[in-house]
Formats: structure tokens, sequence, C-alpha cells
């Protein structure tokens, strides 16, 4: 094939390195094609980049191909790339060769008119060759890549957590099972599930968290990052909410939860810098199709300062605002996503970082703090989405751990190892985690979470 030969339309459009009148070989698949009787135009993707190259034939009749051309064909064409006298682009191809690599029929789903995202939902596989799937898949690629580039240059390790695991990280008991044993024939032992019969001879799960493995290389190798799948059975049809989503973990070893933030914000705004400075063009088609206030907004978060607030203080503002809440604002309990969106949008209309969390309402291994009431949680919020961060300092007191897993009724012997962390040279640790896709929805201006995963698991959709 010619693989090595051809010429990406990005060198072309975005690098603007491909010299003029210079002959290339591109390889893309038909966005439309318009054929008169002297003149025909092809416009032509290959995913490289948000722009289309123009391909021109000026005798058409010497090209009888163009009859089996459609939209949604794979297309070779040898060209010289010339000033485009059309308004809009600066270049296109003078096509000398082309070739039908792989044809497209009337059927094929994303013709010229618009389609609503409800519907490239269902079409997941071929949703990627429109504008926006492109520059979403683009975009992802591009954030991934700066999440390791932000940790790398800072000393971090990157460690891979497993996805499957026998212990619930959140204590929230939202976890996928993961089992081999006859489920219309299941072993017993006293009337019992017998899980010693298990594949691996006890209860196993697909991991809602890699941060109690996250502490483990923390307190050894000082500062570590997870970047992985993360998989949540909460039946929340939102559009917030995927059972499958990706998270990034970092943890740091001497780090206190004030310091935990600061790195927070670091990170928030050189992930959105990046998207900013080397996403432009795709940023640019999100800015103008899909949220007119993106680059607004973005740049206003790079430049500002993130509110701090305790939760006291949340609730105090909550409790005297005019707003209907379904839920009731009450001290003790977690903050609902109204209430977190209240603060955010409407009183802050920035983000905000609300902390010292009350201790019934968060996860056992919070830092309980001094008034033996709070623990040392933070919650990172932004406008229209809410909870982006969820993060803490961790209770690195063998006692207080002890006493506070048993008051939340977990079975403290599954976590030997987690409690030698504390035995063995604890020291005090903070860490977060960012989820990936609500970032991206941040990032994108998309509103749904379904549109931001390629392959969204959701209550009742696994297909593809
Ligand atoms: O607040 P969460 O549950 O925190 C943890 O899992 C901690 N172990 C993190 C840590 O301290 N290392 O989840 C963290 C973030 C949330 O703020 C949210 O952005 C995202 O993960 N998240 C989800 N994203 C999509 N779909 C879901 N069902 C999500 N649940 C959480
Ligand atoms: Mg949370």
């Amino acid at each position: 094939m010619d693989y090595f030969k051809r010429t990406k339309i990005s060198k072309v459009l975005v690098q603007d390195s491909v010299s003029l009148n210079s002959e290339i070989l591109v390889l893309g698949w038909v966005r439309t094609v318009r054929v008169s009787k002297n003149v025909a135009f092809i416009e032509i993707n290959d995913g490289s980049c948000l722009g289309n190259l123009q391909a021109v034939i000026g005798n058409p009749n010497d090209f009888p191909i163009l009859d089996n051309i459609l939209t949604g064909a794979a297309v070779r064409v040898v060209g010289e790339l010339v000033d485009s006298p059309a308004k809009g682009q600066k270049y296109e191809l003078v096509v000398k060769q082309l070739e039908l690599v792989g044809e497209a029929d009337q059927t094929f789903p994303l013709q010229k008119k618009r389609h609503t995202f409800e519907y490239l939902r269902e079409i997941a596989h071929l949703r990627p060759r429109t504008n926006t799937f492109g520059a979403v898949n683009r975009v992802r690629s591009a954030i991934s890549y700066a999440v390791h580039k932000f940790f790398q240059e800072r000393g971090f390790y990157y460690l891979h957590t497993p996805i499957i695991t026998a212990s619930d990280a959140e204590g929230a008991g939202e976890l996928f099972r993961v089992t081999t044993l006859d489920l219309d024939n299941l072993p017993r032992k006293e009337n019992e599930i017998d899980y010693d019969e298990d594949f691996f001879g006890s209860e196993a799960f697909l991991t809602v968290s890699g941060q109690l493995e996250a502490e483990v290389g923390a307190l050894a190798l000082g500062d570590v990052y997870t970047f992985a799948p993360t998989f949540r059975a909460e039946n929340s049809n939102t559009s917030r909410h995927a059972s499958e989503f990706w998270m990034i973990e970092p943890e740091m070893a001497f780090c206190d939860n004030q310091e935990n933030m600061d790195v927070a914000v670091e990170f928030l705004k050189y992930l959105f810098k990046y998207a900013l400075e080397e996403c432009a063009d795709d940023m640019a088609f999100f800015g103008k199709w899909i949220d007119k206030e993106l680059h607004q907004t973005l740049e206003h978060v790079i430049d500002s300062e993130f509110e701090r607030m305790p939760y006291n203080e949340a609730i105090t503002i909550l409790d005297k605002s005019k707003e209907k809440f379904e839920f009731p604002v009450k001290w003790g309990a977690e903050l609902q996503s109204e209430h977190e969106r209240y603060l955010t949008e409407k009183v802050l209309k920035r983000p905000v970082i609300v902390y010292d969390y009350p201790e019934q309402s968060k996860a056992f291994y919070m830092r309980l703090n001094d008034d033996g009431k709070t623990v040392a949680a933070m919650d990172v919020l932004v406008p229209k989405i809410g909870e982006i961060i969820g993060g803490s300092q961790r209770e690195e007191r063998y006692d207080i751990l002890m006493e506070r897993m048993k008051q939340k009724g977990i079975n403290t012997e599954l976590y030997s190892w987690y409690f030698d962390l504390r035995k063995y040279g604890s020291a005090p640790h903070s860490g977060f985690g960012l989820g990936f896709e609500r970032t991206l929805m941040y990032i994108t201006g998309m509103g749904n979470i379904r549109d931001v995963l390629p392959f969204p698991r959701v209550p009742r959709w696994a297909k593809f």
C-alpha cells in the first residue's frame, strides 16, 4: 500500500508544511461530491484534522469512476497542491489519479444533513466520521497526552492499578461483579453462595477507583498517578454519569489537603490551556457550533483563582438562598448536584473547591479533622457540570482509621494490607480523582457524557 507515501491532510491544512505545486498522495473518505459537466469537486477528510481537502477535477469525463464515488467512500487521490481560488480555503488538489478504495452506497447514514446526537449514538461505529465526533476524538487523545505530560514533567510515576479487585474503594457498594460461577447452578455452602468455588476463590469486582492501590504506590515512590477505566453500577441516568469512565488519580506522599487543592488547580488549568493551544482548530469548531462562550469560559478559569469554601459556609449560603431545591439542605448530608451547581453557577459563577465535609457523608479513608465531625475532603465544582474532582487527605493514623471503618460496618479483615501502610512508615498523604469525561465535557462544551466517550456504557446500553 501507500501507507508511508501518503500525505496527511493535517500536514497541508494545519501545519501548512507542504510546498505549493508539489504532487501529493492523499488517502481518506469522501465527505461530499459535486459533479457537473465541466468540473467535479470531492471533499476529502482523512481524520487527521477537522478540515477537508478539496480535490478538483477539470475533466470529469476522463474519470468515469466518479459515478461510483459517493459520500462515505474511501478513496486514493494523487494530485498537485495549488492555491485555491475558492473562498475559505487556502489550497486545493488538482487531481491526476483517482481510485475508489472502498465504496459506500446511498444507504451510508451520514449524508450531508445534520443528525441529532441521540441518533448518532445509535451509530457509534460511524459517528467518528462526522466533524463533531472527529473533533471529540482528537481532543480526547490530545488531553490524554497532556495528562501524562503534566505528571511526568513533575516527577510523578504512572502506576497501573488493578481493574479486577476484591475491595470496594469507595465503600458505596456500586460494584459490578466478576465471576465465572454458573449463575443457573450456584455452588452453596450452608445456604450461602460459596465464593471459594469462584475463579479467584473470593468475591471479585470491577474497580470503582484505583486509589487504595495508588496509596501503596505513593508511600513507596512518593508521587504517582493512575489513568484508567473505572466502573460504577450506579443506576443514574444523567448526562454526567457513565457506568464505565476514565479517571485520573494522583496520590502524593507528605502532602496535605490544601497542597492537594493546589495540585488540582494547577492540573485543571494546565489541561484547559493545553486544549486551547494545541487543539486550536477543533476548539474553534466547538466554540462555533457547540458553545459560543467556550473560549471565554476556559480563559476565565485559567486566569482566575478558584474559590475555596468550607462545607459549613456552603451550607450557610445554600440555607439562606431563596432557591427551591428538590433535596433539602441539611448539615451532614452530601451536597446534591443541584446544590453544587447553584454554588458554582449562581453564587460564584466560577469553579469552587468545597472542603471539610461532614464525616458521615464521605468515604472511610478520609482524614478526620480535629473537630471530630468533619473530614479533610475536597470537591472541585465547575459550572454546568458540578463535581469534576473528588479528593481528600487520607487517614494515616492506624487507630482512627480502624475505628471509622468499624463504625461504617466495613469488614476490616479484607483491608489488612491497607492497614499495613499505616503500620510501617505511615505518612500524611493526599490525592484526588478527576473524571476524564467530565473534563472533556467542560473543555469541548459537549452536554452529554455519552458524546465524549467513544463507546459509552450506561444503564441498559453496552452496544458496540
Ligand atoms: O468523587 P469520586 O467518587 O472519588 C473517588 O473515586 C476517589 N477515590 C478519588 C481519589 O481521591 N483518588 O470520583 C472522582 C471523580 C468525580 O469527581 C467525577 O468527576 C468522576 O470521578 N465520576 C464520574 N464520571 C462519570 N461517571 C460517573 N458515574 C462518575 N462517578 C464519578
Ligand atoms: Mg465524589
